[in-house]
């Protein structure tokens, strides 16, 4: 059950195509491939080519799935994906949370799937959810709106059944090979990634909550040539938009607020922002270690790399104590916790997991991408109120305070990474 995805037979694609769009897919097409590229419990992915000669990627929802029992069984299997999404390699700092997820506190997971499966069940909610990210790319995020990509969505072709779009070539974010074939350092996606997903937490409050590997490809910037030895600059393709999540302003700024401080090692400042999520005195050491997987010692550890450094024995041991001395906290704690916060926790979970199979280890370079980008995004957040012209030079000051913090970080990083490569570690 895990891993069977229900494959809808070619029959059923026809009538699918038939129903949604009026005629049968050689047809409506000029070319449709019967043999799906992709299945999985709510769709399947065929290529197809227009009649205009364009290659598209034609996803057709399984039929029946407003059926009571579809709609169960695609329940379970989106609670066993995400599961093991939430949880891809089982791994001593997992425990905890498996064994709550699991055991006690699956319920808002259950509530979770329950509420947004009728909107992933409307295809033509994921389309205009792609097309929002985009805008919200070009509005907010300039710098690097060219480096992120949505396919582009054949309206014509599309109902809440059936998604055509664009055909995107290339490998999956996780291909290393294919990657370096393509002349692309693989920390420059792994960057890339950080700092798409940063924005959408702190600056746009809407997020792509499933950045599994599968739905994030590669290719190479459109525009760009190569550079010296090669090299090309990443773009970043982002599939799949059918679970976004709106943060709030003030739940935006409350997280980008906590993420700053963690990555800075602030501990009066992590405290207090955690409190806001309802992660209260006995808790918020807790919470900093569910979303760092560091013990609390290494959170508030001031060192560069304190977030990134590889667990040794005596971490290993304080998260295992966590599971099992902290059981009942934790279980509290993900009670206190607003829903969309546990959404966040499952992205980042994905992020890691993405940034593991390209690097191969904790990036120090995605935490300070993390406080950078939460950092801007506080200062936005201030400026935007700021009401005298006092206020405005205190915010810009602290701007400039923060950008030399943060540069002060990346040189230390620098020396750090030229140590370890002339050997001295
Ligand atoms: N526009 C596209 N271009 C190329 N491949 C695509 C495209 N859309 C989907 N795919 C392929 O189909 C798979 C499933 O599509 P996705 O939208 O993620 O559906 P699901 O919701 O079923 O996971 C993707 O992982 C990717 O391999
Ligand atoms: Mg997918």
């Amino acid at each position: 059950m895990l891993n069977r995805c229900p494959t809808s037979s070619y029959d059923q694609v026809c009538q699918v195509v038939k129903k949604e769009l009026g005629g049968p897919p050689e047809k409506i097409f000029e070319e449709f491939d019967p043999v799906p590229i992709a299945s999985a419990s709510l769709a399947q992915v065929h290529v197809a080519r227009t009649h205009q000669g364009q290659k598209v990627a034609v996803k057709v929802q399984h039929m029946h799935m407003t059926d009571t029992a579809s709609a169960d069984y695609a329940t379970v299997e989106l609670i066993v994906n995400t599961l093991h999404r939430l949880f891809p390699s089982f791994d001593y700092r997992y425990l905890a949370l498996i064994i709550v997820v699991l055991g006690l506190e699956y319920r808002w997971l259950v509530d979770e799937v329950h509420d947004s499966l009728p909107k992933e069940l409307d295809f033509l909610n994921e389309a205009n959810n792609s097309i929002k990210c985009m805008d919200n790319f070009r509005r907010l995020s300039p710098h690097i709106a060219e480096y992120v990509y949505a396919p582009a969505v054949y309206w014509d072709l599309s109902t809440s059944k059936l998604l055509t779009m664009e055909f995107v070539d290339g490998p999956q974010v996780n291909d290393l090979n294919s990657i370096q074939k393509l002349g692309i350092n693989p920390h420059d996606i792994a960057r890339l990634v950080s700092r798409t997903f940063a924005e959408m937490m702190f600056k746009h409050g809407f997020v792509h909550c499933d950045p599994h590997a599968a739905n994030l490809l590669v290719r190479t910037l459109p525009s760009s040539r190569s550079g010296i030895f090669g090299r090309r600059k990443p773009q970043l393709v982002l599939l799949d938009h059918g679970l976004y999540k709106q943060l709030d302003v003030s739940t935006r700024t409350n997280y980008a607020a906590l993420w700053k401080a963690l990555v800075l090692a602030d501990a009066k400042e992590i405290k207090e922002n955690c409190m806001k999520f309802g992660a209260g005195e006995d808790l918020y050491a807790l919470f900093a270690g569910i979303l760092t997987m560091r013990p609390w010692n290494r959170v508030i550890d001031p060192a560069v790399d304190h977030l990134a450094i590889q667990g040794n024995a005596s971490d290993h041991s304080e998260l295992q104590m966590y599971a099992s001395q902290y059981f009942p906290q934790i279980t509290e704690l993900l009670h206190k916790l607003p829903r969309v916060i546990l959404l966040m926790l499952k992205t980042n979970d994905c992020l890691r997991a993405v940034n593991n199979a390209l690097i191969q280890r904790p990036s120090v370079e995605s935490f300070i991408i993390i406080g950078r980008v939460s950092s801007e995004a506080l200062i936005e957040e201030k400026l935007s109120h700021a009401s005298s012209l006092f206020t405005y030079l205190f915010v810009c000051f602290e701007q400039i305070s923060l950008e030399a913090r943060f540069l002060i970080m990346q040189v230390a990083l620098w020396i750090l990474q030229f140590r370890t490569a002339l050997g001295f570690y």
